[in-house]
């Protein structure tokens, strides 16, 4: 695929699969040069979340975007999957892709919680770490009890019927008024995943571990991103557990929901490039 830059110069991102050591293959899609950063998407999504981000990037970066198990090109190895596995299907990309140097990892929502179990499982190879619209916590008994009820209704309905309550919670209320456009690429988006894997994110999920009580130990350069009208990950309690994490950067950017490198593009690149570029070192 060509992107094109601001200033008009133009580069092509170039898409590849690996397959990882339990069987399924990890498609991912790079570009650009300069130290890697590695982008997560968030559920129920897939790589095109991040088509604002390549040409602000990947000029500065060598952008990695690897699609999680079931998601867009990637395939689901077994019916059942943890964050875990997730963790280590990233790490996988790494070692074939940014084998030289550390890396920026940057996940959003459900990309942040395998972000978090990398750093449980991988540490040693990050120079920084992204958590945007996410959280640490695990989740409450009717959380919980909500994503078995979403992973039997995909499968049982179909993946548009199960997931269609999530639109209005990813996307900011004067994204929905003022944006038709974007409003119905996130609609196509979640659309486009398939049941088996809504199923198997929403159960990995589920059982994901809680890093609220290890924050302390985070001793990395650390940025925490949400958006001023972020339903699933408030500004105010995410600036709460942001101050957990020794010397951690908190931006909440205005005018944004759940995903704000697709509603505020803008402001997201400049925050993460501006915090790479002062704060972080490979
Ligand atoms: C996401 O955007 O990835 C989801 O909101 C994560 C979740 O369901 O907790």
């Amino acid at each position: 695929m060509a992107v094109a830059f601001d200033d008009g110069r133009s580069f092509l991102t170039n898409t590849i699969s690996l397959l990882a050591p339990r069987g399924n293959t990890i498609s991912i899609t790079a570009a650009g040069s300069g130290p890697p950063l590695i982008l997560l998407h968030g559920f129920p999504l897939d790589r095109r979340m991040w088509q604002f981000q390549w040409s602000a990037l990947a000029s500065d970066f060598h952008v990695i975007v690897p699609e999680l198990q079931g998601f867009g090109m990637s395939t689901l190895g077994q019916p059942q999957v943890s964050l875990a596995d997730l963790a280590d299907d990233i790490e996988t990309v790494r070692s074939h892709l940014a084998a030289e140097t550390r890396i920026h990892l940057c996940g959003l929502s459900m990309g942040g919680y395998v972000a978090l179990e990398y750093w449980q499982r991988h540490r040693r190879h990050l120079a920084a770490i992204i958590l945007a619209n996410t959280k640490p916590g695990g989740d409450t008994q009717s959380a919980r009890q909500g994503r078995l009820a979403m992973a039997e209704a995909a499968v049982a309905q179909g993946t548009w019927p199960a997931v269609s309550g999530m639109l209005p919670k990813l996307l900011g209320a004067g994204t929905r008024a003022n944006s038709p456009e974007l409003t119905a690429r996130v609609e196509e988006i979640m659309r486009s995943a398939a049941p088996e894997s809504v199923a198997a994110a929403q159960r990995a999920m589920a059982d994901r571990a809680d890093f609220t009580d290890r924050l302390s130990e985070f001793t990395l350069p650390t940025l925490v991103v949400t958006g001023e009208e972020d339903e699933l990950a408030p500004p105010a309690a995410t600036s709460r557990w942001a101050e957990q994490i020794p010397g951690a950067v908190f931006k909440c950017l205005p005018s944004a929901g759940h995903l704000t490198p697709l509603e505020a593009p803008r402001e997201f690149n400049t925050t993460i490039a501006s915090f790479l570029r002062d704060t972080a070192r490979p």
